[in-house]
C-alpha cells in the first residue's frame, strides 16, 4: 500500500509500485515520485514512468484533476532534487540532447493535459524538479520548500523546459537572477515572485492541494478543459491570434449541453448537473 492510496482502485491509471505511484480519490489522481533514496531525482527511468502515468491519467475518464508530489520517505523533504546527475555524468552530448527531449516531451504532455494539474512542492524542487513543478498548471508549496535552477553550478543549463517556463512565470529579470546565480529561493520568496501560487505548513500541503483539485475536478469538464487549452495556446500566440482562439473555443464550448444546463441551473437557482457533453 503506498502513500495517498485512494478509495477507487478499479480506475485504469492507478499504479501501486514503481518509481511513479498513482492513486485516485474523488476524481483526483495523486502522482507520487517514488525514489526516496535519491531525493526523487529524475532519472530516464523515472521520466519514462512519469510519461506513461500521465498518458494513463489523461485517458482515464474517472480523473478530473491531478496533484503531483514527492515521496515523504526521503531523508530530507523533497519534491525532486533534479535530473539524475550520476546518470548524466556518463552522457555524450547527443545523449544529453536525447535526455533533454525526453524530459521536454514528458513535461509538455503534462502541461497540455486537459485535466488541471497542481504541483504539491513538498521540499527540494531543484533543476528538473523545479521544471516539473513549472510544467504543472499551478504550484502549491510547503513552507520548507526550496526551489531553484542550480544547473549553472554543474556547468550545464536547464534542459526540461525551465529556461522557457521560468521567465514566463516570474519575468525575464528574475529568471536571469535564478538561472545565472543557481541560487534557490525559499517558499516565501517563491510566493512573492509568483513562482508558487500558495504556501502551506508542510503537514497540510498535500491534503490542501488534493482538496483544491477535488473542487476543480467537479467543474464543468468541457469548460475546464477549454480554459486550460485557451490559456496555453493563447500565451505564445500574438494578441489577435489569441483572441481568435478564445472566440473559437467560446463557440465550441457554447455548443455543449453543459452550457444550457449551467445557464438554466443559474436561472432556476439550483446546482448544475454536468454531463461533459
Ligand atoms: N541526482 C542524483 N542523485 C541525487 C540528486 C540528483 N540530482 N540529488 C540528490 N541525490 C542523491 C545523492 O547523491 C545522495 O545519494 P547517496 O546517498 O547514494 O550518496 C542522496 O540523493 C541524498 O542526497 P544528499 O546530497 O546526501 O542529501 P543532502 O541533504 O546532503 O543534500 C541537496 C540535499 C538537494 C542539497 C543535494 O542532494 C543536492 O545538491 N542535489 C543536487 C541538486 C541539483 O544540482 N539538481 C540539479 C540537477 S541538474
Amino acid at each position: 500500500m503506498h502513500e495517498h492510496e485512494g478509495d477507487c482502485c478499479d480506475v485504469s491509471c492507478v499504479r501501486t509500485e514503481g518509481l511513479v505511484l498513482v492513486s485516485v480519490k474523488d476524481g483526483v489522481a495523486t502522482v507520487t515520485l517514488n525514489r526516496p533514496d535519491k531525493l526523487n531525482a529524475l532519472s530516464a527511468e523515472v521520466l519514462g514512468e512519469l510519461f506513461l502515468a500521465i498518458a494513463d491519467i489523461e485517458a482515464d475518464a474517472a480523473v478530473g484533476a491531478v496533484v503531483i508530489t514527492g515521496s515523504t520517505a526521503c531523508k530530507r523533504p523533497s519534491f525532486a532534487a533534479g535530473a539524475d546527475i550520476a546518470e548524466m555524468v556518463e552522457f555524450t552530448g547527443l545523449e544529453m540532447r536525447e535526455h533533454s527531449r525526453l524530459g521536454q516531451r514528458t513535461f509538455a504532455m503534462l502541461e497540455a493535459m486537459s485535466k488541471p494539474s497542481i504541483a504539491a512542492v513538498n521540499g527540494f524542487a531543484l533543476g528538473g524538479g523545479c521544471e516539473l513543478a513549472m510544467a504543472c498548471h499551478m504550484r502549491f508549496a510547503a513552507d520548507c520548500a526550496l526551489l531553484g535552477q542550480p544547473e549553472i553550478n554543474l556547468g550545464i543549463i536547464p534542459g526540461f523546459g525551465g529556461s522557457q517556463r521560468l521567465p514566463r512565470l516570474v519575468g525575464q529579470g528574475r529568471a536571469f537572477e535564478l538561472l545565472l546565480s543557481g541560487d534557490p529561493v525559499n517558499a516565501a520568496e517563491a510566493h512573492r515572485i509568483g513562482l508558487v501560487n500558495r504556501v502551506y505548513p508542510a503537514a497540510e500541503l498535500v491534503a490542501a492541494a488534493q482538496e483544491f483539485a477535488t473542487k476543480l475536478a467537479g467543474k464543468a469538464p468541457i469548460a475546464r478543459d477549454a480554459i486550460v487549452d485557451v490559456v496555453l495556446r493563447g500565451t505564445d500566440a500574438g494578441p489577435e491570434k489569441a483572441q481568435a482562439i478564445e472566440a473559437d473555443l467560446f463557440g465550441l464550448v457554447g455548443g455543449s449541453d453543459d452550457v444550457k444546463e449551467g445557464m438554466k441551473a443559474y436561472l432556476e437557482k439550483r446546482t448544475a448537473l454536468w454531463t461533459g457533453r
